[in-house]
């Protein structure tokens, strides 16, 4: 019996896909890695280093120095480290030393839940199970500003919306392993749906799939 499960999880910013890849982790009992940390982790340190952001060979090695163990949350979430992040995401020897770090994590025995923008066609080709999480812009931006407030912050929704889009765009351009859904992802479209509503639907697409590589030993889980 094949005991290995990996769902791969991508989408654009603040998709709602974050919170679904922990949900299901949750809920399957397998890790979880968030892969935007591991390009934030190299932005912010070539920030608090004053490194140029230009400049490639330095941003490889902050990236070798990227351990998955310590990704402190807190100093990456800023709003100036995420566009540093897709900045530093088009190099492809940053990827690459941060794809190889992801893979390890994503090949641990059990399986993981991975997010982010390539997994499904990049990081983890072969995952058992791909979603690709969309949402307006405008709700995502509704949402990234709910998510300021409750933290105690302020900003404006068209400054967000304006950030979003920029940071699609530069993630769907990029040469090397552009944002995309895989071939055989299958679309979330969370616009209209509560947290809970698309928890509900992420784990239908999961179970369904699942059924039908006879994998059911997970779905009572
Ligand atoms: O998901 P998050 O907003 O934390 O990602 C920050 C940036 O890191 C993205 O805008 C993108 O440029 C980059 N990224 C990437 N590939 C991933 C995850 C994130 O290029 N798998």
């Amino acid at each position: 019996m094949d005991q290995n499960l990996v769902i791969a999880i991508d989408g654009p910013a603040a998709s709602g896909k974050g919170t679904l890849a922990r949900r299901l982790a949750d809920y399957y009992h397998l890790p979880h890695l968030d892969t935007g940390l591991t390009y934030r982790a190299v932005a912010h340190k070539m920030l608090s280093e004053g490194l140029a952001l230009d400049d490639a060979a330095l941003a490889a090695e902050a990236a070798q120095q990227v351990d998955l163990s310590n990704l402190d949350k807190g100093p990456l979430s800023a709003h100036a480290v995420a566009d540093a992040a897709s900045q530093v995401a088009v190099y492809p020897q940053v990827r690459r030393i941060l794809v190889d770090k992801q893979r390890q994590f994503a090949n641990q025995p059990g399986g993981a839940v991975m997010d982010g923008r390539d997994i499904g066609t990049v990081v983890c080709p072969n995952a058992d199970v791909k979603l690709y999480i969309t949402a307006s812009p405008q709700v995502r931006a509704a949402r990234r500003l709910r998510d300021i407030e409750s933290r105690g912050g302020t900003a404006s929704v068209e400054d967000i919306l304006a950030d979003i889009v920029k940071r699609d765009e530069r993630d769907s351009s990029r040469a090397d392993s552009p944002m995309r859904p895989a071939q055989d992802a299958h679309l979330l479209d969370t616009s209209e749906m509560s947290i809970e509503a698309a928890f509900l639907a992420a784990r239908a697409i999961v179970e369904d799939v699942l059924a039908k590589q006879e994998k059911t030993h997970y779905m009572s889980r």
